[in-house]
């Protein structure tokens, strides 16, 4: 990252003319450097939902969102996703680097001994309705692990935080198989040291006492590669909670119950839960794909094409790209025609043709497919914002210790606007009409 090389000029009217520092990243990118603006010029910038701002130094997670470029520390998503494992990828954003053979064992160790939930923790499932949303049940177990296993302070801090990270990228999973389990109202099926990360979930989840199964091996692959997908995409919403979040010094459990809340909104994680209800209505509804697209572009109208556009993407995310080639392979293994799937795909030709979608580069993000593989995997809509969560937690475990580790953050505090009224006197109860 370059600094002051290179200046804009602010000139304000009937004012000097103030020089305003540059940036340029790693990648050419140019920023101009407003930290010392309030107090050099008095002003503040407005930027609603920080569309055009940089809100910290990062080198997780890069995006071109022209050519539809995604990379974690370097490497090109389709390589991650063709090469390693779910539990590499999580090594690598919290890390920096992927691991070798010994300290992927290590780690895969360290998510085993973790992977338990404590007992009485175990009792509070019981608590939740079995219609509760899974969202409301993992937000609120995720911050309770803070009770559960507060931070070690007589141990070495890299320990320490290897602990914690493999702790909640572990139990997080437990919770999410629990709360199936609860929600289905069965018995919960423990982790076992005999199976790996995705083997375990899944087993959690499906496991029977009266029926055999058997981990089918397709699933565990796509489960890896959807949840590397999820991991990490830069200064996203829910990332930015968990950063805002560290920056006022919380735990890393209340951090992360900010970001899986967060992502719970349908404009956001939930997305690829409500794809799939927009397709299910559609079908019950005799709805084209042509009238879900003239829906769409009726401003009249509050419907949106759920699991389109993206705030940086102006092009096809490569996610969706990888996800549409693992929908196609997984339910084709499973050797059922999915008449989602069908609608989806003509859902996304008809939007390609047209000319709204085409001048608002509005194409299939993550969320589009998504939905339609944790579907044929048994996985119930509205579980699908946690498979995202489970994903993700690596991503904003690593912001957030980037966070910490960063001497220029502050504690979040944006300014704002104001158009409220002038000063006023406040009249007594009494006088008030
Ligand atoms: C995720 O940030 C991330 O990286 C997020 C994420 C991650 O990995 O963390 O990638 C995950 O959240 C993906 C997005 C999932 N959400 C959805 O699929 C919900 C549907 N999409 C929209 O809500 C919207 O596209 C957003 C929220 C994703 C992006 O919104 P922006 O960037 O604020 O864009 P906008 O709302 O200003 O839209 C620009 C125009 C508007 O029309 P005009 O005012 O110019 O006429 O495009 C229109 C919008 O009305 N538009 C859509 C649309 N999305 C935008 N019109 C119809 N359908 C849509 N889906």
């Amino acid at each position: 990252m370059e600094m002051n090389k290179e200046f804009v000029t602010l000139a304000l009217p009937g004012e000097k003319t103030y020089e305003i520092p540059v940036i340029t990243d790693s990648m050419g990118d140019k920023f101009i450097d407003i930290r010392a603006l309030r107090k050099d010029t008095g002003l503040i910038t407005y930027d609603p939902g920080f569309v055009n701002t940089g809100s910290c130094t990062s080198s997780i997670c890069y995006i071109n969102g022209e050519e539809g470029v995604l990379r974690y520390r370097g490497y090109d998503i389709e390589d991650l996703v063709k090469y390693c494992d779910f539990v590499e990828v999580a090594y690598l954003l919290v890390k920096g680097e992927l691991p070798n053979n010994i300290e992927r064992k290590r780690y895969a160790d360290l998510l085993n001994e973790e992977s338990l939930l404590h007992y009485d923790m175990q009792s509070f499932f019981r608590r939740y309705p079995p219609e509760a949303h899974p969202m409301s049940v993992l937000a609120a177990m995720s911050v309770s692990l803070s009770a559960f296993y507060p931070e070690m302070d007589d141990i070495d801090p890299e320990l320490q935080i290897d602990f914690a990270v493999t702790r909640l990228i572990s139990k997080i999973r437990t919770i999410t198989a629990f709360t199936y389990r609860h929600m289905k109202g069965e018995d919960f099926v423990n982790p076992s040291y005999k199976y790996s990360y995705c083997e375990n979930f899944l087993n959690m989840m499906f496991n029977s006492p009266v029926r055999e199964y058997k981990i089918d091996p397709l699933h565990v692959k796509a489960l890896n590669q959807l949840l590397i997908l999820h991991a990490d995409h830069e200064q996203n919403c829910s990332t930015t909670a968990v950063r805002l979040i560290a920056s006022s010094e919380a735990n890393l459990y209340a951090s992360v119950s900010a970001g899986i809340c967060a992502l719970w909104g349908p404009k956001h994680g939930g997305a690829n839960q409500a794809v799939i209800e927009m397709l299910k209505h559609a079908l019950e509804t005799h709805q084209s794909a042509k009238e879900m697209v003239e829906m769409a572009k009726d401003k009249r109208n509050p419907y949106l094409l759920m699991g389109f556009g993206h705030r940086v993407y102006k092009t096809f995310d490569p996610r969706a790209k990888i996800a549409k080639q693992l929908c196609q392979e997984v339910l084709s293994h499973n050797g059922f025609v999915d008449p989602l799937l069908n609608l989806a795909m003509e859902l996304e030709e008809v939007a390609k043709q047209d000319s709204y979608f085409q001048d608002r580069m509005l194409y299939p993000n993550i969320d589009f497919y998504t939905g339609l593989i944790f579907r044929a995997m048994g996985i119930p809509t509205n579980m699908f914002t946690c498979m995202f969560a489970i994903g993700r937690l690596p991503g904003w475990i690593a912001h957030w210790l980037e966070w910490k580790q960063d001497p220029y953050q502050k504690i979040g505090r944006p300014r704002q606007v104001y158009d409220g009224p002038q000063l006023r006197s406040v009249k007594p109860l009494s006088d008030r009409s």
